[in-house]
């Protein structure tokens, strides 16, 4: 009897052995690396600034050959100044289909017989985002065209080239992908991504090509300056009708502005390198995980939310919202 009451020591030090031993092993195997970087070209976009410009110096640091596509000329003059003369630059449109023509062209002159090693969909925008009553049907396709059809459209035609050489594609998705917080397209571009990412991944998987999607948290980028926020929103409430502004109240818009400070404040981490540490092991690492979440906010808060029921998640979503002023006994 004492023996089932108590499980004895020796089980329970065999069990932590074991334990430890796999997490051991997990990390041991999590850190073996491909050989050859010299011999690799990665293609990147959205490379102006952000999560893309920094990944490419940091593979091109690493010897790895870049072809990272920006969609500003100045954007493509600051990386060519920040990086070796290895790295090349090109300007790409990802909503234009003929751009990304030119693209694959280029890349594949660059990348010859060995084919492209690793596509990385980074390019992504945000504005408009907000209430979803404030938004039309533009504002909605605006970012679901740059976002979600732009990565869709530049996989599809990059992919002959990353066949050749059995590579990865590497899409940037959010923990926005997971937890829907706020209107407009942007949560239903992560959504999306999320979703191609997991079927090319199936599908592609006989041809020896893996797919990794990075769920970073809250990070100071180009998608959350909140000066760019603030103005798109204010376009937004400017144009509603009177009576839409009446159900809202007429503090609404400002302490909106002021619950998004508050929050982006709080979360938005400046170190974004623990977004392109996440990248580089996905193209560089012999195993590359299927889903990366980068920030402590990602890890730690909204990826397990997002595992709760949808009652607990709204009421946490609705802390970082004010109540629109005439509706507060609903
Ligand atoms: C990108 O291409 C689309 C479609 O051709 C065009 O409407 C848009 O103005 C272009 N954007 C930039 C920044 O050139
Ligand atoms: C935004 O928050 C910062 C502190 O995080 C504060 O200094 C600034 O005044 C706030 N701006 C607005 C418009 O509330």
């Amino acid at each position: 009897f004492k023996i089932n009451r108590y499980p004895s020591h020796l089980a329970v030090t065999c069990a932590l052995l074991l334990v430890t031993l796999a997490a051991v092993r997990w990390h041991i195997r999590d850190s073996y690396k491909v050989d050859g970087f010299s011999q690799k070209h990665v293609f990147i976009t959205g490379c102006d600034s952000g999560f893309g410009h920094l990944l490419a110096r940091q593979l091109d640091g690493k010897g790895l050959h870049v072809v990272a596509a920006c969609l500003t000329e100045k954007g493509a003059a600051d990386l060519t100044a920040a990086a070796s003369s290895r790295l090349k630059t090109l300007l790409l449109n990802v909503t234009d289909s003929a751009s990304i023509g030119r693209a694959v062209e280029s890349v594949s002159k660059e990348v010859g017989e060995r084919g492209l090693w690793g596509l990385v969909n980074n390019a992504g925008r945000s504005v408009p985002i907000g209430p979803t009553e404030w938004m039309k049907l533009e504002d909605f396709t605006k970012v679901l065209d740059v976002n979600l059809i732009g990565v869709i459209e530049v996989t599809l035609q990059f992919l002959p080239l990353l066949k050749k050489a059995q590579g990865r594609v590497v899409n940037v998705a959010s923990v926005l992908g997971r937890l829907s917080l706020t209107g407009g397209g942007y949560c239903l571009s992560k959504w999306g991504v999320e979703a191609f990412s997991d079927s090319l991944r199936r599908d592609m998987h006989p041809f020896g090509i893996k797919v990794s999607i990075i769920e970073p948290g809250f990070f100071k980028t180009a998608v959350t300056r909140l000066d760019l926020i603030e103005a798109d929103l204010r376009r937004l409430w400017t144009r509603l009708p009177q009576d839409v502004k009446d159900s809202y109240g007429e503090t609404y818009f400002d302490d909106y502005v002021k619950a998004q400070n508050f929050s982006m404040g709080l979360l938005c981490s400046p170190d974004i390198s623990k977004v392109t540490r996440c990248m580089e092991h996905a193209l560089t690492a012999r195993f590359p995980r299927t889903r990366y979440s980068a920030g402590w906010d990602a890890k730690l808060f909204w990826i397990p939310l997002s595992y709760l029921p949808s009652c607990v998640s709204d009421f946490v979503t609705n802390m970082f919202l004010p109540l629109p002023k005439n509706q507060r006994n609903v």
